[in-house]
């Protein structure tokens, strides 16, 4: 099976004894986390019934019923304490993904979650729950697709000193400081969308490009960043 460039992405950041997928839908990812080599186990958490029946239906269908395991349950709920080491929760809005997180009686050391937009949310989520950003990427597809990295740490985490924290809570510091050619895109479009509108004089608009215009001198004055 071949994953799209944003669920690779995911796999990439994935390595573990055993691992829960949550919200797996067409357990695409559990299958390649196996078949990669990078679990030994997966537990394929999914809510809904059709979608619990495909990966149900996927899992089987590759003869790894041995190692994937579905479960159906809200979020973290099928997963028993101390059961996986990693969790991934991917394809959904931020503001589900922080429901699941909200509402999870114990979490794993690492989570690695690809929001459909506003990763800001999750950033912060992150600071105040015990949780360091490790690694990010940015994945263009449909539109440019946040990964981020989260592992369980103490104290304030590293990746925030040195970068202005409001253009990198809402861009990502990783991003950032390597001067990710994909977020650089991004930032000249968000760019070109506030000037148009800072043309009225909002406040909150004024606001939002000054973050965009402190990201891009950040970004451009990087060491990585290019010529
Ligand atoms: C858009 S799909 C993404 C599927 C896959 N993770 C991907 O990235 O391609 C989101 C999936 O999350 C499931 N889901 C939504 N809320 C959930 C919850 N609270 N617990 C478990 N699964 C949930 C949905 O049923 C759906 O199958």
């Amino acid at each position: 099976m071949t994953l799209d460039a944003r669920l690779s992405a995911v796999l990439a950041f994935i390595r573990a004894d055993t691992h829960a997928d949550i919200g797996t839908d067409h357990a695409a990812l559990p299958l390649a986390l196996i078949e990669s080599g990078r679990c030994r186990k997966v537990i394929a958490a999914e809510l809904h019934p059709g979608p619990l029946q495909l990966a149900q239906v996927a899992v089987l269908r590759a003869g790894r019923g041995q190692q994937i395991e579905v479960r159906q349950g809200d979020g973290f709920a099928p997963i028993a304490p101390n059961e996986i080491q990693s969790a991934s929760l991917t394809g959904m809005g931020a503001r589900t993904m922080l429901g699941i997180l909200e509402r999870a009686a114990h979490l794993p050391r690492a989570l690695i979650l690809q929001p459909n937009a506003e990763p800001e949310a999750l950033r912060r989520w992150a600071t105040t729950h015990g949780y360091h950003l490790t690694a990010e990427a940015l994945v263009p597809g449909f539109w440019r697709y946040p990964v981020l990295k989260f592992e369980q740490a103490p104290g304030a985490d590293p990746a925030y000193s040195g970068v202005p924290q409001a253009a990198a809570l809402r861009y990502g510091p990783h991003l950032l400081m390597a001067a990710d050619p994909h977020l650089h895109a991004e930032l000249r479009a968000q760019e070109r969308r506030f000037s148009a509108l800072a043309v009225y004089g909002r406040p909150g608009v004024l606001g939002e490009l000054r973050v965009v215009q402190d990201a891009l001198a950040f970004l451009l004055a990087a060491p990585t960043s290019a010529p």
